[in-house]
């Protein structure tokens, strides 16, 4: 059983893999830890994983690590340029849609996991205070990870833990930077409330059976309509 960590990298990497199999040059943009880079590396894949702050440079094969803003980088032109929820991050948004096509061979794609800050109405939000609060009551979820319950509106609940300085980029607002500059070629809602909870359950292998399970839940009501699909997966083309 895989740990609630491996199973969030897991998840990306098998969504990104199968859109950039048969890609040369790849950039993953805002990787993080790099485990999603490390994974493409050993694929055969040329990988470049830039952050602002790299937290994991270790070197891995195929993967070359830059601690880099994405606003200023540049390189030899890219077969796709991956976001790994990072483009709601970028400010101005625009700003890196147009940098990813400048870095972009003709034709190449733009592949982005992220969250759509828009998406979870009350009854989504709802069901996602539960889990975070009945995991905290067993001891399986820090306290202070718990969004305070500064409305009883559990939507403003969402918003209110998610304001920041520059304000998050919605799904709607990354759809229409990517559009400006490329085709769209897929859009997908999916499960991302799991994501969240991986990020603060133990790491072993019961926070992983329960991070599996959070994902199967989440992924049931999606399919059933009794939840709102809070991840967004974009794939695009360069014209
Ligand atoms: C929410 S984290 C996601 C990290 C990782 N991809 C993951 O899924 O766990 C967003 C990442 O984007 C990076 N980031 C934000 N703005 C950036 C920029 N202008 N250039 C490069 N990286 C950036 C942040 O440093 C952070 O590591």
């Amino acid at each position: 059983m895989a740990r609630p960590y491996q199973l969030y990298v897991d998840q990306t990497y098998k969504f990104v893999s199968d859109v950039v199999r048969g890609c040369a040059r790849v950039l993953e943009v805002g990787c993080g830890r790099g485990d999603v880079a490390r994974l493409l590396g050993r694929e055969g894949i040329s990988v470049t994983a830039i952050d602002l702050k790299l937290v994991d440079s270790r070197p891995s094969p195929g993967v070359k690590f830059v601690e880099a803003d994405f606003l200023r980088f540049e390189d030899a032109p890219f077969d796709a340029v991956i976001f790994t929820s990072s483009l709601h991050h970028i400010h101005p948004l625009q700003a890196a849609i147009d940098r990813a096509h400048r870095l972009l061979a003709p034709g190449g794609t733009l592949v982005a996991e992220e969250f759509d800050l828009d998406a979870p109405r009350p009854l989504t939000a709802r069901w996602y205070y539960d889990m975070q609060e009945l995991l905290a009551a067993a001891d399986l979820y820090p306290a202070e990870r718990v969004d305070p319950p500064s409305n009883d509106d559990p939507r403003m609940r969402w918003l209110d833990a998610h304001v920041h300085t520059p304000p998050l980029a919605t799904g709607r607002q990354m759809l229409t930077a990517i559009a400006s500059r490329f085709a769209i070629r897929d859009t997908t809602r999916c499960p991302y409330l799991f994501r969240y909870l991986c990020n603060g359950l133990p790491d072993d292998e019961r926070g992983g059976k329960i991070a599996a399970h959070v994902l199967m839940t989440e992924q049931r009501r999606i399919t059933s309509a009794a939840l709102d699909a809070v991840g967004l997966r974009i794939v695009a083309m360069s014209q």
